[in-house]
């Protein structure tokens, strides 16, 4: 089934005509609500205001969003409830159609409905560059935005059409929106949304396992090849990006592109958020850890002698592509790995993402590519949900840290030989635990969860990991501690998850004690 498209944009964009175009059967937004209220939306304005008008406007988009696929023109301003935004982008494709404020002006000469322009003695064309510059962002947060100035509708409705066929995801930050596609074969909707951002140079950061997918996707763009490994994951690798871009005379409006893992992403996002105070670039992530968590949300940095990821920056990526085929050359320990995150992204989610992960199991554990991007798609959208509302980690997005505390301690206790999703997994056991102990979890959430994380292949062993009496000085080091204690993320059943300050001593204590 096609998913439902939601063509957004000013008046006089094109949604309706478009909408028509790709489907006789196509759903106007303004008539769908004048048929409900009885009253043209210009008397609806009279009666109501626009605040009165935008609260029906929203009900009435939600339940467009939750029916069956359509195409559906949205009013010219449904997307400036953020709410309605975000419940869109969820259930379908959405499109933004632009124009220039004079194009947009002159098709609405002859128009007298348009309560929002009816302004007495302002010229058209300026109200309307007023009223698209207040929706910046709102129009921003979309999956593509298509320039209707010039142009065909045929021509306009083959490329809603085949973007809608690619199903992109987007993280929608206002006018720092990026898309996110998922799939396979994707290297010329790499070259595509390189050739969108046409900047004036690109500098690709790999390492030597994905050095032939870069020199696919960018043959002659200066490279940045480094050794693999989180061993590498260091200010001297840093060093290197900066170096290689000053020397290729890199601008303000040069890119680097990531090919690789969360290591290079890391590292190359980072020294892109530094060059020049701050240039594009856009990842390629060729790990499922990095598809599913490291290359989207922007974090970026590297480590230091005392800890993991202590320096850094946020810096969001222009775009994400992940290309499930890329998968094919990784190692199995690191495809099992990437499904620990996998998995904490379905119990952060909730019930239907669990399940949905159980039933998977086989086929993932044989890398059916379907299964992949199903997971990917779906610990994405969590992913997304939660660093669209709190980029800056000041509360929810604190929950993607699920199993990460006593993770990162016990991936630095083994000396960092334990794969950062081996050690994640073991950390979500152990919170599972802390969860039952405060009355979060039921012993039954935890086998659930232990099962789940052992079918999918990854070891379950908590305690010899809390075992190491390096553990306690690892855990005191964590960059999100504050005297003595650490904002810990309680699990209960899947969906039910809450933020504590607890103090070190004590998370251990929890998690040691067998349930
Ligand atoms: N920025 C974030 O939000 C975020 C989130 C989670 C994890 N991370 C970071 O990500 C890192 C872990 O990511 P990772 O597991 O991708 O590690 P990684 O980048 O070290 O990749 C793991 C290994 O796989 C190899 N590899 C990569 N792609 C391959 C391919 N297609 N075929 C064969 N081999 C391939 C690499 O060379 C490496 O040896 C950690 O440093 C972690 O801190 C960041």
């Amino acid at each position: 089934v096609s998913p439902t498209i939601f063509l957004s944009g000013s008046m006089g964009a094109g949604k309706t005509t478009i909408a028509r175009a790709l489907s006789p059967d196509a759903i106007d937004l303004d008539a769908s609500i004048e048929a409900r209220e009885g009253k043209s939306v210009q008397a609806l304005f009279a009666s109501v205001g626009e605040a009165g008008f935008r609260r029906i406007e929203a009900a009435v988009a939600l339940e467009v969003a939750a029916a069956r696929p359509a195409v559906v023109a949205l009013g010219g301003g449904t997307v400036t409830d953020p709410a309605v935004r975000r419940a869109l982008l969820r259930a379908g494709t959405l499109i933004t159609l632009r124009a220039r404020p004079q194009t947009l002006a002159a098709r609405l000469e002859s128009d007298r409905s348009r309560p929002l322009l009816d302004a007495a003695g302002i010229d058209r064309a300026e109200i309307l560059a007023q009223l698209i510059a207040s929706r910046a962002d709102a129009y921003a947060e979309c999956h593509a935005t298509i320039d209707t100035d010039d142009g065909d509708v045929a021509s306009f409705v083959d490329r809603i059409r085949s973007i809608a066929a690619r199903r992109p995801l987007a993280m929608p930050l206002g006018t720092r929106t990026y898309p996110i596609d998922v799939g396979r074969g994707l290297d010329a909707v790499v070259r595509e949304r390189i050739e969108q951002l046409s900047p004036t140079s690109v500098v690709v950061v790999c390492d030597e396992a994905t050095r032939a997918i870069a020199d696919r996707l960018a043959p002659s763009a200066p490279r940045v090849v480094l050794p693999p490994g989180e061993a590498h994951k260091t200010i001297a690798s840093v060093e290197r990006i900066w170096d290689a871009a000053l020397e290729a005379r890199v601008d303000r409006r040069a890119l680097v592109l990531a090919v690789g893992g969360g290591v290079v992403g890391d590292l190359a996002g980072f020294g892109a958020a530094t060059l020049l105070r701050g240039i594009d670039f856009a990842q390629v992530p060729t790990t499922l850890l990095a598809m599913v968590d490291a290359s989207v949300g922007g974090k970026t940095g590297f480590d230091r002698a005392q800890g993991k990821n202590l320096v850094g920056a946020i810096h969001q990526p222009r775009f994400v592509v992940a290309d499930v085929d890329a998968l094919v050359t990784l190692r199995d320990r690191e495809l099992v790995s990437g499904l620990a995150e996998v998995v904490k992204s379905a119990w952060l989610e909730g019930e239907d993402d669990v399940a949905a992960l159980e039933a998977d199991v086989p086929l993932l554990r044989a890398r059916d590519p379907d299964a992949l991007e199903r997971a990917i798609r779906r610990a994405l959208r969590t992913k997304i949900a939660i660093v669209s509302e709190d980029e800056h980690e000041r509360g929810a997005r604190a929950h993607l840290n699920l199993g990460h505390t006593l993770g990162h301690a016990i991936e630095a206790a083994s000396g960092w030989r334990e794969t950062h999703g081996e050690c994640i997994a073991l950390g979500m056991i152990a919170a599972l635990r802390i969860g039952i102990a405060l009355g979060d979890a039921t012993p039954a959430d935890l086998d659930r969860a232990t099962r789940l994380i052992a079918a999918l292949g990854l070891g379950v062993d908590v305690d010899a990991a809390l075992a190491s009496p390096a553990i306690p000085a690892l855990l005191a080091a964590d960059k999100k501690r504050d005297a003595g204690a650490v904002r810990f993320v309680v699990p209960g059943a899947p969906g039910r998850i809450r933020l504590e300050r607890l103090p070190i001593d004590r998370v251990l204590s929890l998690a040691r004690a067998v349930t």
